[in-house]
């Protein structure tokens, strides 16, 4: 009998077909996925990263809502031509207390995976206000009305209540203290030494927006300011026994 005749056997009956597919599927699947359960982490531990302050984590929210993703990354990739353009390529702890990530598709616009102190607040309130102002070539929508809409962080709470509940450590000083971190870091003039305490002496202080009270341009340009700022690449090395 030639191997074709064997082929046929299992060709023409439908149950020996089905089993024999079944046990090729299965043995494919185990090697793929059984190697993930003895990986501890996938994550390369990072110093410096930390759950977003109530402030960015707001900022966060908005820039989704907006669909800022739509034409921005949040992925240097470990290319040459973007390390020199954009810095350090992203590592996978850079976005880990992301939900959902921001690592986009699309890049109408250049990466912002490294933005945070690239630019001055002002250059952002002016580029949001009116792109066109500072790049006169830019295709980026105005986004002034961010400005006019203020905040109090009634549900901030909530939203880091919910983010805690995805796996991102915030503690429940954090979720009770939402509200006051909130106001704290926007601006300068409050207490904001339990802000510090609790996210770190590095969390930017400022009136974002040069304007009084919180506005949606507070909390974005919070967010942008942040962005590749958390983990020192001075210091950092790859770990290679990974
Ligand atoms: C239609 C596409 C588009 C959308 C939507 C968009 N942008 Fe942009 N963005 C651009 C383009 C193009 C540039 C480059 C020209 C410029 O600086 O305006 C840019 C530049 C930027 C820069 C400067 C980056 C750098 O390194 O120079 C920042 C910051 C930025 N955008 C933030 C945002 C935020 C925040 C949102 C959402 C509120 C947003 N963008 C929505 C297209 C877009």
């Amino acid at each position: 009998m030639g191997i074709l005749d064997k082929h046929k056997i299992i060709e023409t009956n439908a149950t020996l077909l089905l089993i024999l597919s079944f046990l090729v599927v299965t043995i494919g699947g185990l090697v793929q996925i059984v190697p993930l359960f003895y990986l501890e982490n996938t994550i390369e531990e990072v110093d410096g990263m930390r759950p977003y302050t109530p402030l960015e984590l707001t900022g966060r929210d908005i820039y989704v809502r907006e669909g800022c993703y739509v034409c921005h990354s949040q992925m240097i990739r470990p290319m040459r031509d973007e390390v020199e353009r954009y810095g350090h390529y992203s590592l996978a702890a850079e976005s880990m207390y992301d939900h959902p990530f921001q690592w986009g598709s699309k890049r109408t616009g250049p990466d912002l995976a490294r933005v945070g102190g690239r630019y001055s607040d002002d250059w952002h309130v002016d580029h949001l206000r009116d792109p066109q102002s500072v790049v006169p070539e830019s295709v980026m929508p105005k986004y002034g009305y961010l400005e006019a809409t203020l905040l109090d962080g009634e549900y901030v709470g909530d939203l880091m209540a919910t983010h805690a509940f995805v796996g991102v450590p915030y503690s429940d000083e954090m979720v009770e203290a939402a509200r006051e971190d909130f106001r704290a870091q926007a601006d300068p003039d409050s207490d904001f030494d339990g802000l510090m305490e609790r996210y770190g002496e590095s969390v930017n202080v400022r009136n974002f927006d040069g304007q009084p009270g919180v506005s949606e341009a507070d909390a974005l340009i919070a967010y942008l300011q942040m962005l590749g700022t958390l983990v020192d690449f001075s210091t950092f090395t790859p770990d290679a026994s990974r």
